[in-house]
């Protein structure tokens, strides 16, 4: 059996529970993975003087493949997201997000079937941002009015949103090729290009050149985001694989989470040409950290993803497969599935969640020995 070493970045709030979850899933399954632990978030500033040490991105470099812990980005400070600097060093522009349903969950779908495809370098993502009142946000407004581009009012902060055409390409191109590879039949673009004609505009007009190329084997379509929201959470089931510039598919990722369960269910990965570092979809929870409460099922499901990536297919199935017992069971369910399937059993700790799913595992690989 082939043995892999990974950095493991468990992040801050749930984090370091979600994570212990995975490493204890992941060895249950069989493969062999050495775990090269790295910090990041506030918790490292005092000794490494950065929320990102280069330590922690070096390591990546060297494994290849990481998995990652959510880390708390606090909300209108200096504070830049730890989560988007690692993208950007990485050079990891895709995000993949499949959803789909796992019967006993909570989901209010039984057939969604879906991934979901957000370029994530960019748009107002990028961190190009004039704080009210400096200077240079002055200087800007005045540069705008200049040009006869548009009035700004004084007071206002202002955050840029670049959307490329290499960029757009590249991202439509993965979400193409991605549907190719796993026999999924459509490509669906999502942009508010009616009102943002330079931006969105572009990505839709450079998503309808990349198709092209495709005629034939995968179809494509396109929808306005805001209608695609209200079809969302009509028929989820109508779409396949869709790609989103970064904004959209962010908040797209949490709106189909919560179409089949939650985002205690919701995996993901940020994958670039080089590196791909795994992570759920879900933040640091601040609200249940430190209580035993959380859901590990997103960091286990991305772990499953890390799996395949290492071609480890058989033990990423093997996941797959005891997470859908255990919840089919419905006798151990965490809080937040509880809640979301109405269901009167006591809810089951984090710890109690990952009893259930490690003695799945074991009793599915004993049948198959
Ligand atoms: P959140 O995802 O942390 O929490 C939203 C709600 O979902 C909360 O009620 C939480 O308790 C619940 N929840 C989330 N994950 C859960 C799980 N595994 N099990 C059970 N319940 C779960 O989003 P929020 O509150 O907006 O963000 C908190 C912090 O996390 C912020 O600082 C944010 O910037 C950061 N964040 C980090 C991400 C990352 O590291 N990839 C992604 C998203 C947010």
């Amino acid at each position: 059996m082939a043995s892999h070493t990974v950095t493991l970045i468990p992040g801050d709030g749930i984090g370091s529970e979600t994570s212990a979850a995975m490493q204890r899933v992941v060895a249950a399954s069989g493969v062999d993975i050495t775990w090269e632990v790295a910090p990041a978030g506030a918790a490292c500033l005092e000794e490494y003087g950065a929320v990102l040490p280069d330590s922690t991105v070096e390591a990546v470099r060297r494994n290849k493949v990481a998995i990652k812990g959510p880390i708390t980005t606090p909300v209108g400070t200096g504070f830049r997201s730890v989560n988007v600097a690692l993208r950007k060093a990485l050079g990891l522009y895709v995000c993949l997000r499949p959803v789909w349903s796992i019967p006993g969950a909570g989901g209010r779908y039984a057939d969604v079937d879906l991934v979901i495809v957000r370029e994530n370098s960019e748009d107002l993502y990028a961190g190009i941002e004039f704080e009210e009142g400096s200077d240079d946000t002055r200087e800007l407004i005045d540069f705008v009015e200049a040009r006869g581009a548009g009035s700004i009012r004084p007071d206002s902060g202002i955050s840029i949103k670049p959307i490329s055409v290499t960029a757009t390409r590249n991202i439509v191109e993965y979400a193409f090729e991605y549907a190719l590879a796993h026999g999924r039949r459509k490509v669906t673009a999502v942009h508010k290009a009616n009102i943002m004609k330079h931006s969105d505009g572009l990505f839709l007009r450079e998503a309808r050149e990349v198709a092209k190329r495709y005629e034939g084997r995968v179809a494509f379509d396109d929808r306005i985001v805001d209608a695609f929201c209200m079809n969302m959470v009509m028929d989820p089931a109508q779409f396949d694989v869709v790609v989103f510039p970064n904004l959209y598919g962010d908040i797209a990722s949490d709106l189909a989470a919560g179409l089949v369960g939650g985002l205690g269910i919701a995996p993901g990965a940020n994958i670039g040409r080089d590196y791909a570092v795994f992570e759920a979809v879900h933040g640091s929870a601040p609200d249940i950290a430190g209580k035993n409460l959380a859901n590990p099922t997103a960091e286990i499901l991305s772990a499953a993803m890390m799996l395949d990536h290492l071609r480890e297919r058989e033990a990423a199935a093997l996941i797959r497969q005891a997470v859908s017992a255990v919840y089919a069971q419905g006798t151990c369910l965490t809080g937040d599935i509880r809640r979301a399937t109405g269901s009167d059993v006591p809810a089951a700790t984090c710890t109690a969640f990952t009893d259930a799913l490690v003695a799945e595992l074991e009793r599915l690989r004993a049948e198959r020995e």
